[in-house]
């Protein structure tokens, strides 16, 4: 099979069943990014634990007006994250936080960089106070004002 046969493979299989779909109840942070080129937007919330004396990751979820490449790695970005500190999820880049779908192509390269912008806007220190929840709009709202062409991806009930 050619590259980016596997590469369309991968990312088919990522998005079949995607992990850490929609919003987290009592998520201690919450960031949103959007790229100005393809209009693509991206959540994600986390929520941490204390283990072994340490600030964890407890859990990680993400909702997209996305490509599925964005779908896709941020499903795989939310599994990686889970159990590291702030420190060390903020150390991995767009190229690690989705390494179990492959080298991405480069015209996709961007998608799993906004995976790791929504993660680095969530673990910036003025997103982590919990009031933060509360005063975020939805995503639709947000994705409202700017485009009212795609369909959100929810998670299946
Ligand atoms: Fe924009 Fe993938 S095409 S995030």
């Amino acid at each position: 099979m050619s590259a980016p046969e596997d590469f369309s493979r991968r990312i088919e299989e990522a998005i079949k069943s995607p992990k850490n779909l929609g919003e987290l109840e009592g998520a201690d942070a919450v960031g949103t990014v959007g790229n100005a080129d393809c209009g693509d937007m991206l959540r994600m919330w986390i929520k941490f634990k204390q283990e072994n004396g340490k600030r964890v990751i407890d859990r990680a979820t993400f909702q997209t007006f996305g490509c599925e490449t964005a779908i896709a790695v941020a499903s795989v970005a939310t599994e990686l994250i889970a159990g590291k500190t702030a420190e060390e999820a903020l150390a991995m880049g767009g190229s690690e936080l989705s390494a179990p779908l492959g080298p991405l192509p480069p015209v996709k390269i961007h998608c799993a960089q906004l995976v790791e912008g929504a993660l680095r806007s969530a673990l910036s220190p003025e997103n982590i106070p919990p009031s933060n929840q509360a005063l975020a709009p939805t995503l639709l709202q947000q994705f409202q004002e700017q485009s009212p062409k795609k369909i959100i991806l929810e998670p299946s009930k």
